[in-house]
């Protein structure tokens, strides 16, 4: 059996999904979730994208020691040194540039001839090369690339000094079959080709990453990248649940294992789903709430009689009923400190741990027991940046046969003021309450309520996003009271929207 190295690009790819950013504390705590389940490399983002995605890579490079820690790069020299300049704390370390090399992308994106972009990725090759050992290259677009082309740049990229070689399926184009088949002949062309691991990067448009990434595996690849929760670009990227588990569930055929902690998947989900207010669907295979429940009667009959009847892995083998009711009403500072480390979450100062303290004491007053969901949720709201609006009482009437009507009083820039409004339900009474103050033009794209934990006193987490001049913005918010869970999130989104922290895209850019 040869290794599958798991390439995580949560925190680059994942982060390039409208409305997904991540703050740096937010990427630690990934970052080490991601280092405990083992997995090994980590693209902790896009160093040249802006001074908070440096810092962030930084900080994990710092935090993070068993896992390569990995920047993105185009192909030019700004972007190079300043990914080899963010991963200078990282134990292991690893610079992945690239180039696009499709005809539609070389003459209408890059404006350059073919040979031009082989000069280009070997320079870019090489300049990386001159700060770590470890270098990827990926050829972008490759799903719609030329094979002659992609053999000629790829034995160049290689004599360079590239020691992973990835083809991206960018657009999603690609279908099972051929996309396998295209591994195989790169594999057997190139004559340089044992010098480097081939990887491949897959795009979802056409519901089709993992099953393309599978059957690049099948053909020769030995490295996969990936995201939790299949978080992504567009329709996203290969989940990582999803390759782990198949070729784990499915060893008869794959001649690889990964080596994935597989029982810290639902709680990693999780993590990632409430850092960045993308829910999980309930059907979403391995991390959905629905993957492993038996509705259907001849369904349960079976699983009581022998549970492989109609299961093929073992719930607890990704991690499900690993929640625990970790804290209670009693609970005191250290334990709540202790197991917030535990879950990678390190306060910075005194003041940091007392504001998410006295939070968690109002939530234990309000529910008894205090899952380690609820404490992610806690301290996702706690989440520190300039705060404009504020949420400080709301009152809302629902009553059957009446306008429902919402009053909330807000600290704006620190003054008190109080809105209300009426609306089709109180939701919307609450959301043109606030309005009525803000008036911030924005428009809310996605309204969803979750439950963070099972049972009626589950708090419930809501995501708002807003869509503001073609910014997107995730607000997120919690609370045993939904209402109040929907205000915090709405005003959230409001937040960040006031704190612009604009970044540039490295696909759009060019070269
Ligand atoms: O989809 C893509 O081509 C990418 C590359 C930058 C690897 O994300
Ligand atoms: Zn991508």
């Amino acid at each position: 059996m040869s290794q599958l190295i798991i390439f995580d690009t949560t925190m680059r790819d994942g982060e390039q999904s409208p409305g997904a950013s991540m703050t740096r504390d937010e990427k630690v705590r990934i970052g080490k979730a991601l280092e405990k389940m083992r997995v090994d490399v980590i693209e902790a983002g896009f160093a040249a994208a802006s001074p908070g995605d440096f810092e962030s890579i930084a900080a994990v490079a710092a935090a993070v020691k068993n896992s390569t820690i990995c920047s993105l790069a185009r192909a030019v020299d700004g972007d190079i040194d300043r990914a080899a300049e963010a991963l200078k704390a990282a134990e292991r370390k690893r610079i992945h540039t690239f180039i696009a090399t499709s005809p539609i992308h070389m003459e209408h994106k890059l404006r350059m001839s073919p040979d031009q972009v082989v000069e280009r990725a070997v320079y870019a090759v090489k300049r990386a090369r001159s700060y770590v050992d470890d270098v990827e290259f990926s050829c972008e677009d490759a799903g719609r690339s030329e094979m002659d082309f992609l053999c000629r740049i790829i034995e160049a990229a290689i004599d360079a000094g590239a020691r992973t070689i990835n083809i991206p399926d960018t657009v999603g184009y690609a279908i099972p079959e051929e996309f396998g088949y295209k591994i195989k002949t790169l594999l057997n062309r190139i004559p340089n080709a044992d010098k480097a691991i081939f990887s491949v990067h897959c795009h979802n448009d056409l519901g089709l990453a993992v099953a393309n990434s599978l059957a690049a595996v099948a053909n020769g690849a030995r490295q996969v990248e990936c995201t939790i929760n299949g978080l992504g670009e567009r329709a996203g990227n290969a989940a990582l649940e999803e390759i782990v588990m198949g070729v784990r569930t499915r060893s008869d055929l794959f001649e690889v294992t990964s080596n994935i902690n597989t029982e810290i998947i639902v709680p990693t989900s999780r993590m990632v789903s409430t850092i960045t207010g993308f829910p999980v669907q309930p059907n979403k295979a391995i991390v959905g709430a629905n993957a492993f429940a038996h509705e259907s009667g001849i369904h349960q009959d079976g699983v009581l009689k022998h549970r492989e009847t109609y299961e093929i892995m073992r719930a607890e083998d990704v991690g499900w009923g690993a929640n625990k009711m970790v804290m209670g009403k009693h609970s005191g500072r250290a334990a709540f400190r202790s197991r917030l480390e535990e879950l990678g979450v390190n306060f910075e100062s005194d003041q940091e741990l007392n504001l998410a303290f006295a939070r968690f004491k109002e939530l234990a007053d309000k529910k008894h027991e205090i899952f380690d969901e609820d404490l992610q949720a806690l301290v996702s709201a706690t989440r520190s940046m300039d705060e404009k609006y504020q949420l400080v009482t709301l009152e809302a009437l629902s009553q059957t046969g009446e306008t429902p009507k919402a009053k909330l009083t807000l600290a704006v820039d620190g003054k008190e003021e109080t809105v209300e409004s009426d609306g089709s339900g109180p939701v919307d009474a609450v959301f043109k309450a606030i309005e009525s103050n803000a008036n911030s033009g924005a428009n809310v794209q996605l309204y969803s309520v979750n439950a963070i934990t099972q049972g009626t006193d589950s708090q419930g987490e809501v995501t708002v996003r807003l869509e503001k001049g073609g910014r997107i913005v995730n607000g997120l918010g919690s609370d045993t009271d939904i209402l109040v869970a929907s205000a915090k999130a709405y005003i959230n989104a409001l937040n960040l929207l006031e704190n612009n922290n604009d970044k540039a895209h490295p696909q759009t850019s060019g070269v």
